[in-house]
């Protein structure tokens, strides 16, 4: 299979979410990178980092979503949990000594396009309006001390650094 190239199509046009996109697409092609080099502690390393920044991914999705007042975020988040259960599955399996990295990394291939030029991509607009807002609102107040985004504080939540 080939890699995964980032498009122009991809990008939902919020900063933030474009880079944890672009990451996972990142893990994606490292897991193919591991499996095509037949090497389970490259598979295993992958799937770990994978698994944990998909976990925080969400999370910040779901926060955003849930601020805008999306109201799909409920449905949203449910397709989040089918695929973390997809994935502690999929770990179960790797640890048990099975090879997964094909079926998983095609899985996951599929998935992550899909869901971005799907699914994320039906937030977009009620989340940019709400980021929008914000910003005006602050641009207004007198609250200039912090020159950060108010978007990359919330990443910062949940990515830490
Ligand atoms: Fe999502």
């Amino acid at each position: 299979m080939t890699e995964l190239i980032w498009k122009q199509s991809y990008n939902t046009g919020i900063h933030e979410i474009d880079i944890q996109h672009r990451q996972l697409l990142d893990y994606v092609n490292q897991l193919d990178t591991a499996r095509k080099l037949n090497s389970r502690t490259k598979v295993k390393n992958v799937i770990e980092g994978m698994a944990d920044y998909t976990l925080s991914h969400f999370a910040f999705e779901e926060a955003l979503m849930e601020q805008a007042n999306y109201p799909f975020t409920g449905p949203h988040r449910h397709i989040h949990k089918t695929l973390i259960a997809r994935v502690v599955t999929f770990s179960e399996r790797f640890k048990a000594g099975e090879d997964i990295a094909d079926e998983f990394h095609a899985l996951l291939r599929r998935w992550l396009i899909n869901h971005i030029q799907r699914d994320d991509a039906a937030y977009v607009k009620p989340v940019r309006a709400h980021l929008r807002a914000i910003e005006q609102e602050k641009a207004s107040s007198m609250e200039k001390k912090d020159p950060s985004s108010w978007l990359s504080r919330v990443a910062k939540k949940f990515f830490g650094g």
